[in-house]
């Protein structure tokens, strides 16, 4: 990709400044323009570092990349035109409303109007029942799903608005708007409506009685409820059938229960894996996972499983033997052959067939060829079952682009370490200075992107955030302090639940 897009966000509330956020953070954005009608508010934002710099005029969206439409519905609507009409010829316009279909009916409406912009519907399924930039975050789209409902959009169009998302940390699902009103309606509006209504059947008398089950079903009635009257408006046919199979269900269960008899559900929560004491750390390339899993290792006594060094052994060893790296067969046959072992001590030896090959895994031949073997599936669950071995058989620190989330996903401490695509790549850039090395800056930067990139966007093992992965931001912490938030969480944790580890 190429390095740093220029990202205009209509509406810098929780989600444009969760979204603005992110694009920077992660190098995607190198410059961020906000878009409201509230000068007071956009100059905060700006003043906080959320945005670059603030118009309230839809003209200055002409020079941009891509235009993210992050206001309540109805505005989105009524504004698709004119945000159209302003961007340059070749732009990409995205909206993010909740409800697809009116949006996608507007736009059918005047695009013949605008026949070299490209508008693209869809959703990015998180938020927050809290609204203002003041609670955006950086992390709210780690690890979650972002719907995408093209109308006939180039291929081109639809690869960067999926890298976009992937660089805010999602797995992109394409569906028809219809399909996603109707899925959203169960799966977000309706529940919200519940809540809605749950408030008013309690008094206020009741709630120094109520618990966590209370808690739990009027969470989400914290909402904006002008917002999310807009979103039952536009939803109206899907979110009303969604309600009538609800009050069947409903309905017959009072009737069940009435009888005297047990009420059943159709399918249970999923189950929790029993968890293993183990420590996984996931993260992007540079965050600094090898050094502070390996200082970890040596403070917890716990055994370090370092699965780069594995895929880098395999690769090793099909370059011994000479075969073509894009021969699949051959490169499968050769690694299900060869012993990939590593030993227990901190930091690990890598054994290759019995010899030792730590050092010649580090050559810059074998780094540039791993990819190879990293995006094969097969070699993928070739490798992870070898490293689910050795984790399961005792405590281990396990360290790699996808641990936490396709290796131990029943580690019991899972971390996701991150950091700004600017502090890893200075860390980068220092790292090869100091070696002595010559660096073309805007090369490496080049370099970092497209591998980040990769690492999100491949189909196997892309790199996500688990759900249940503590976050951890090291741009602003040395090396010490980073290891000490991850050890001191572990410590909470140990002592929360008597473990003793
Ligand atoms: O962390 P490292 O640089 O030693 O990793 C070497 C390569 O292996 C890197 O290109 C990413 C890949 N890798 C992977 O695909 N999955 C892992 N769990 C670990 C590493």
């Amino acid at each position: 990709m190429a390095l740093g897009w220029r990202i205009g966000i209509v509406g810098v509330g929780v989600i444009g400044g969760s979204i603005a956020r992110r694009l920077r953070f992660s190098g995607f954005a190198s410059y961020v323009l906000g878009v409201g009608r509230n000068e007071e508010r956009l100059k905060a934002a700006r003043d906080k570092g959320i945005i670059d710099t603030y118009s309230l005029d839809y003209d200055s969206l002409d020079e941009l990349d891509i235009v993210v439409l992050a206001t309540p519905l109805d505005h989105i609507i009524a504004n698709l035109p004119v945000v159209l009409e302003s961007v340059r010829p070749g732009a990409i316009v995205l909206d993010v409303g909740s409800v697809k279909r009116p949006v996608v009916d507007r736009y059918e409406q005047i695009r013949l109007k605008y026949p070299d912009r490209f508008f693209v519907p869809s959703h990015p399924v998180a938020g927050s029942h809290l609204s203002g930039f003041e609670n955006s975050r950086k992390d709210m789209f780690l690890g979650r799903i972002a719907v995408v409902c093209p109308i006939d959009n180039p291929e081109d169009i639809i690869s960067q608005v999926k890298l976009m998302y992937n660089f805010l940390g999602m797995d992109v699902i394409f569906m028809s708007a219809d399909e996603h009103d109707k899925i959203l309606a169960y799966t977000s509006h309706l529940p919200h409506i519940i809540s809605f209504a749950f408030r008013d059947v309690v008094s206020e008398d009741y709630l120094k009685v109520s618990g966590g089950a209370f808690r739990d079903i009027s969470r989400i009635s914290n909402a904006d409820i002008r917002l999310w009257n807009g979103i039952f408006r536009h939803n109206k046919d899907m979110l009303t059938a969604s309600g009538r199979v609800f009050l069947k269900s409903f309905q017959e269960k009072l009737m069940t229960i009435e009888e005297g008899k047990a009420i059943g559900i159709s399918y249970l929560p999923q189950q929790e894996l029993d968890g293993v004491y183990s420590v996984a750390i996931d993260g992007p390339a540079g965050a600094g996972k090898s050094t502070i899993a390996k200082l970890l290792a040596m403070r917890l006594n716990f055994r370090l499983i370092d699965t780069g060094a594995m895929y880098r052994a395999a690769t090793l060893a099909c370059m011994r033997k000479g075969i073509a790296l894009d021969n699949v067969d051959a490169v499968i046959d050769c690694v299900r052959s060869s012993s990939i072992e590593l030993t227990e001590q901190v930091p690990p030896r890598a054994v290759l067939n019995g010899e030792d090959v730590s050092e010649e895994i580090r050559l810059p031949e074998v780094t540039n060829n791993v990819f190879y073997l990293a995006r094969e599936p097969k070699i993928r669950e070739h490798l992870v079952e070898l490293q689910r071995d050795m984790a399961l058989s005792g405590r281990a620190v396990i360290e790699g682009r996808d641990v936490t989330t396709v290796v131990l996903p029943e580690a019991r401490f899972k971390f996701y370490l991150d950091a700004s695509f600017e502090a890893r790549f200075l860390r980068r850039f220092k790292e090869l200075r100091d070696k002595g090395l010559e660096v073309d800056e805007q090369e490496l930067r080049q370099d970092m992107i497209q591998r980040d990139a990769n690492d999100l966007k491949r189909n196997v093992g892309p790199l996500r955030k688990a759900p249940d992965a503590f976050y951890v931001d090291s741009t602003n912490l040395s090396v010490e302090q980073a290891l000490n938030v991850i050890f001191y969480e572990i410590k909470r944790r140990c002592a929360n639940e008597e473990i003793n580890i």
